[in-house]
C-alpha cells in the first residue's frame, strides 16, 4: 500500500512539475511574442519638464530623439519620427545611433526630415560609425557588452550623413562647443563623441570657442547644455565640472529588456540602472532635488531602436521625450 502511494506521489509531483514548465514556456513564447511583434514598435512619446531655466522666462520645447537604428524597410518608424514635428519644438538634439544598415541614409533623411528645419544638434554614437553583426542576444546583458567577442564591423557613410545634417543647419557637437540663438534664448552646447568607443575628448573650457567666456564681448548664455551619446560616468562629470545646466544623453536603450516592477537590467556603460532612462541628477539625485543640491540635470534617452539582431524590447518601450524647460 505505502508503495503505491509513493508512486502515486512521484507521479503527482512530476505532473506539477510537467505543468509548471509547460507554463513557463508558454508564458515565455507570449513575452517573446509580445516584445518581438508589439512592444519593440509601440512608439511612445514622453513628456517631461525640466526647470532649468533662468527667472522669467517662457518655455523652451527641446525634442530629444535618440538610437533609431533605422533600416530601410522600418516605414511605421520613419512616419512616426516624421510627425514628431507637430510637436513644433524650438529645438532638436539627435544623440546618435540613427542608423543600422548601409542603405538606411534614405529612410533616415525621411525621417528627420520635418525635424532638420528646426535648429538641432546632435552627436554620434557608435552604430553611426559601423552596422551591427550578429551577436548572441544573451550579450546585451553583460554589464558592459563592449568586451564580448565579435566579427569585425562594416563602416558605415557617417561622415556623408554629418555633412547631410550640418547642411540642413544642425551643428555637430562631437567633441565640439557651438552656441544656438533658439527663440530668443542663447544656448551654450557642448559635447563629445562616443564614450562607448572611447572617442569622447571633452572640449576645454575658456578656449575661443566657449561662449561663455568673460572677456567683456561675449554675450551672457541663458542655458549651458551638455550632448552625448553614452553616458558613461567619466563623461558626465566632465560636463557637470564644466558647469552644464543639462546633460542629454541616449545609448542605455533604457535596459531595452526590462523586468515589471523592478526596471532595467543593464545600462551598457558604468551608469547605474536606476539612471537607465528618465530625468536625473548628476551627480545625485534631482526631481527636485533629495537631495541634490548642486546637482546639474540629466536626461537618459530609452531610444527608438533595436540592434536588428535584437529587435525585442520587453517593459520598456521605444520613445522620444518632449523636455519641456521651465523657469522654476
Ligand atoms: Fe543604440
Amino acid at each position: 500500500m505505502s508503495g503505491g502511494t509513493t508512486a502515486t506521489g512521484t507521479a503527482g509531483r512530476a505532473g506539477t512539475a510537467l505543468r509548471a514548465a509547460g507554463g513557463l514556456a508558454v508564458a515565455g513564447a507570449a513575452a517573446l511574442a509580445w516584445a518581438s511583434l508589439v512592444e519593440v514598435r509601440w512608439y511612445a512619446l514622453r513628456e517631461v519638464t525640466v526647470p532649468v531655466l533662468p527667472p522669467g522666462q517662457a518655455p523652451l520645447r527641446v525634442l530629444h530623439v535618440s538610437d533609431l537604428h533605422l533600416t530601410p524597410g522600418q516605414r511605421r518608424k520613419v512616419d512616426w519620427v516624421r510627425d514628431l514635428a507637430t510637436l513644433d519644438p524650438h529645438l532638436v538634439v539627435d544623440t546618435g545611433d540613427n542608423w543600422a544598415h548601409i542603405d538606411a541614409m534614405p529612410a533616415l533623411l525621411r525621417a528627420l526630415e520635418p525635424l532638420l528645419a528646426v535648429p538641432g544638434a546632435f552627436v554620434l554614437g557608435s552604430n553611426d560609425y559601423v552596422a551591427p553583426g550578429f551577436k548572441n542576444p544573451a550579450r546585451y546583458l553583460l554589464p558592459d557588452a563592449r568586451h564580448a567577442p565579435q566579427r569585425p564591423p562594416a563602416a558605415l557613410p557617417w561622415r556623408e550623413l554629418v555633412s547631410r545634417l550640418t547642411s540642413a543647419g544642425w551643428v555637430d557637437l562631437s567633441n565640439r562647443r557651438d552656441v544656438l540663438e533658439v527663440d530668443g534664448r542663447r544656448l551654450s552646447l557642448v559635447g563629445t563623441d562616443d564614450a562607448h568607443l572611447d572617442r569622447d575628448q571633452m572640449p576645454p573650457a575658456g578656449g575661443p570657442d566657449d561662449a561663455r567666456t568673460s572677456d567683456g564681448r561675449s554675450p551672457a548664455v541663458d542655458l549651458h547644455v551638455g550632448v552625448t551619446h553614452a553616458p558613461y560616468r567619466r563623461v558626465l562629470d566632465a560636463m557637470h565640472a564644466d558647469g552644464v545646466d543639462l546633460t542629454i544623453a541616449g545609448h542605455t536603450h533604457g535596459g531595452q529588456l526590462a523586468l515589471p516592477f523592478w526596471g532595467a537590467l543593464t545600462t551598457n556603460c558604468d551608469l547605474d540602472l536606476r539612471r537607465a532612462k528618465g530625468l536625473h541628477g548628476w551627480p545625485g539625485a534631482r526631481p527636485d532635488r533629495a537631495d541634490g543640491a548642486g546637482s546639474s540635470w540629466l536626461h537618459v534617452s530609452a531610444g527608438l531602436g533595436t540592434s536588428p539582431y535584437a529587435p525585442v524590447r520587453f517593459a520598456c518601450r521605444p520613445e522620444a521625450t518632449l523636455l519641456t524647460l521651465t523657469s522654476p
